[in-house]
């Protein structure tokens, strides 16, 4: 059931904007309220008229609108709903979201939204295999847009293969998961990401590697089961997820306090790349070059977050997943680490540079649990994410 939701619908150029229609009353007969937003090329396909009937509500059209500006501006238009749904996403409305153009209401609505995305690409198979649309969907996955579809059929275009939008009750599922009534939906979950920064001084600090991309996939298929995520990231290279709470910090004792800070949850997946050691006491300023003197650093050890989290008394997760990031022995390093700390499981793997795991887009895991271990083969780290995902999901049952 949808009861309560807003769904901000906006309806593209496309043939299939007819679906849309039926997609209106699917959605109220659910409960939901729709506020239903058409492209300028979308009126030549569906009339106003027809998408305000069924929604039973105002339908948006222009951006330089006077009166739509002053009863209700594009901003505020942008934030009154639960989830934004593009249907039917045209290729043009994929361009524009993966170029963050704003130059009609429905890209200047998708680039001030703070609310998640579903989009239902629907066009010709061609345009849907050309490799700018590919490389448009490569980009939006990674911003975090969720996406239903397309199905591969007959096309009204007379050609078959994928570039259907999926049908109305496809889209209603993806959009009730979209909307937290996944199989975590109620599940609170902590996620860490990302490096830490360590400072020398007020320009230098030491790094690693790790580019956030497991624990940001991680993330997202988590919320996209219906998760409540709250991600604490290190300064990662790859952007947060959408839909997700995001606390960032820098260092691994600000990661602790918002870890803590985060808790309870029902279960914390720290993914991030910690920093062992810091430096014991950083300079307030900029160390200068001196001729002939090298500078000595001294290093302190830094908080241990995953056994903090793991060997609380008080609100501890019923399930706590540690990372193990080794280059040699990792099985035995991996295994011995989950007794050490205490957690439930341990993801690991081998980030030997001739890998190319660390900072690449595929992993090769061994979750290792008090079952024993199990080798999972080299996959993309979205799959890794979903299969993560889904176990945990299973768990917390
Ligand atoms: C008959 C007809 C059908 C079209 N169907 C589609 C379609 O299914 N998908 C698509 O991406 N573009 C389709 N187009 C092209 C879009 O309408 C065009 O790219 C338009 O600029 C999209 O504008 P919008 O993204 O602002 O809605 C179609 C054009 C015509 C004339």
């Amino acid at each position: 059931m949808l009861a309560g939701k807003r769904i901000l619908l906006i309806i593209g150029g496309g043939i299939a904007a007819y679906k849309s229609l039926d997609l209106i009353r699917r959605l109220r007969e659910r409960g939901a309220a729709v506020t239903p937003v058409l492209t300028r090329a979308g009126t030549e396909f569906v009339t106003p008229l027809s998408v305000s009937a069924l929604a039973g509500e105002k339908v948006y059209t222009d951006l330089f609108d006077l009166t739509d500006e002053a009863e209700m501006g594009h901003i505020q238009l942008s934030r009154v709903a639960d989830l934004v749904v593009v249907a039917p996403a045209t290729a043009d409305l994929m361009a524009k979201m993966a170029h963050g153009h704003a130059n009609d209401l429905a890209s200047t609505l998708l680039m001030a939204t703070d609310t998640p995305v579903l989009m239902a690409p629907a066009m010709n198979v061609r345009m849907w295999e050309h490799p700018a649309t590919q490389r448009n969907l490569a980009q939006l996955l990674g911003d975090g847009l969720r996406v239903v579809g397309p199905n591969a059929g007959d096309m009204a275009c007379g050609e078959y293969g994928p570039g259907r939008m999926s049908e109305p009750l496809e889209i209603v599922a993806a959009i009730e998961t979209a909307l937290g009534q996944g199989p975590l939906a109620g599940k609170r979950i902590l996620v860490t990401s990302g490096p830490t920064h360590e400072p020398i001084d007020p320009v230098r600090y030491i790094a690693n590697r790790s580019s956030g991309a497991q624990g940001t996939a991680i993330a997202r298929a988590l919320a996209s089961l219906g998760a409540e995520v709250v991600f604490v990231t290190g300064p990662a290279d790859v952007p947060a997820p959408q839909g997700v709470k995001v606390v960032r910090v820098e260092t691994a004792q600000q990661m602790l306090t918002a870890v803590e800070a985060a808790l309870p949850a029902d279960a914390a997946v720290f993914a991030a790349a910690v920093a062992d050691w810091r430096v014991a006491s950083s300079s307030g300023s900029k160390i200068k070059k001196d001729a002939g003197r090298l500078p000595v650093l001294e290093f302190a050890e830094n908080p241990d977050i995953l056994a903090t989290v793991s060997q609380r008394k008080t609100d501890r997760p019923r399930l706590v997943v540690g990372f193990a990031a080794e280059t040699d022995d990792v099985i035995a390093n991996a295994t011995a680490k989950r007794a050490r700390k205490g957690c439930d499981w341990i993801v690991a793997n081998d980030v030997s540079p001739a890998t190319g795991i660390m900072g690449g887009t595929e992993n090769a895991v061994h979750l290792i649990t008090v079952e024993g271990r199990e080798d999972w083969p080299r996959m993309s780290k979205q799959q890794v994410a979903a299969q993560l995902a889904a176990r945990i999901a299973q768990a917390l049952v």
